[in-house]
């Protein structure tokens, strides 16, 4: 894409975008992690920089990505040090996006030495405590036209179908905006198959906007699309 091309209608914006699975340490040399490679959240982030925001790039664990240019990139591990970065990015942004893979539980302690296997005694168990919603408390805490997007990437199940599991987290959430992955449901597992919606807290999700199959590009400017209309409102 010529770079010349982008609109420019994030400039003078600050957005904090998380990306990347948490992880969470057993002990000094183990994690409970998750499978995210982090494309979707620096496809944001370049993009924003692109389209004139300034960017500042919360990055969990990710494959090995070249750091888009012109972003502010904080690392961090656990989804409690997540919380910390993204909580102080978003007391001067205009948009906050947590597209990062958030794990839900972490180990209730973490050994402070290798937790070695005995003979002689049973063998462990990991006792797991939930962490805290960071989307949720970014939603709570939030000032007036700061605006929150969320992810999810949902299956159907006997109940629902990934529409219906996605408007549900959208009101549970209570965020501006929900991208809404349809994972699986059926299909081969190994097939990149990613259809979504977007769905507004406007209308409750009502209008679900199809994003086409396409690259994370793709997906990340239909975003900013509707981000900068939402900015653009300002109500009376
Ligand atoms: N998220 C978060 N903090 C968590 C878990 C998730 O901020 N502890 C965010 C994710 O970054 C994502 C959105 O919430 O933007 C939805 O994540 P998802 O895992 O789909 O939602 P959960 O509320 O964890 O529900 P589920 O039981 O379906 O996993
Ligand atoms: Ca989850």
């Amino acid at each position: 894409a010529r770079r010349d091309a982008l609109p420019r209608d994030l400039e003078g914006r600050h957005v904090a975008i998380s990306a990347g699975g948490t992880r969470e340490p057993l002990d000094p040399v183990r994690f409970l992690g998750n499978r995210s490679s982090g494309r979707q959240g620096f496809a944001l982030a370049r993009v924003a920089a692109q389209r004139g925001a300034t960017v500042t790039l919360v990055a969990a664990h990710t494959a090995d990505l070249d750091p888009p240019a012109g972003v502010d990139l904080v690392r961090v591990g656990t989804a409690l040090e997540l919380r910390e970065a993204m909580r102080e990015a978003a007391k001067t942004a205009d948009v906050v996006v947590m597209a990062a893979a958030v794990a839900d539980f972490r180990p209730a302690t973490t050994a402070e030495h290798k937790i070695k296997k005995s003979d002689d005694r049973p063998d462990p168990v990991v006792e797991l405590t939930r962490n805290p919603d960071i989307l949720a408390e970014l939603v709570v805490h939030r000032f007036p036209g700061q605006l929150v997007v969320g992810f999810a990437a949902e299956t159907g199940d006997a109940e629902a179908g990934p529409l219906e599991h996605g408007r549900a987290k959208l009101a549970r959430k209570g965020c501006d905006l929900l991208v809404v992955n349809a994972v699986g449901d059926g299909q081969a597992f190994e097939v990149e198959h990613n259809s979504g919606w977007l769905l507004s807290a406007e209308d409750g999700g009502a209008s679900a906007t199809e994003l086409p199959l396409g690259g994370k590009a793709e997906l990340a400017a239909l975003l900013w699309d509707a981000v900068s209309k939402k900015l653009e409102y300002v109500p009376p």
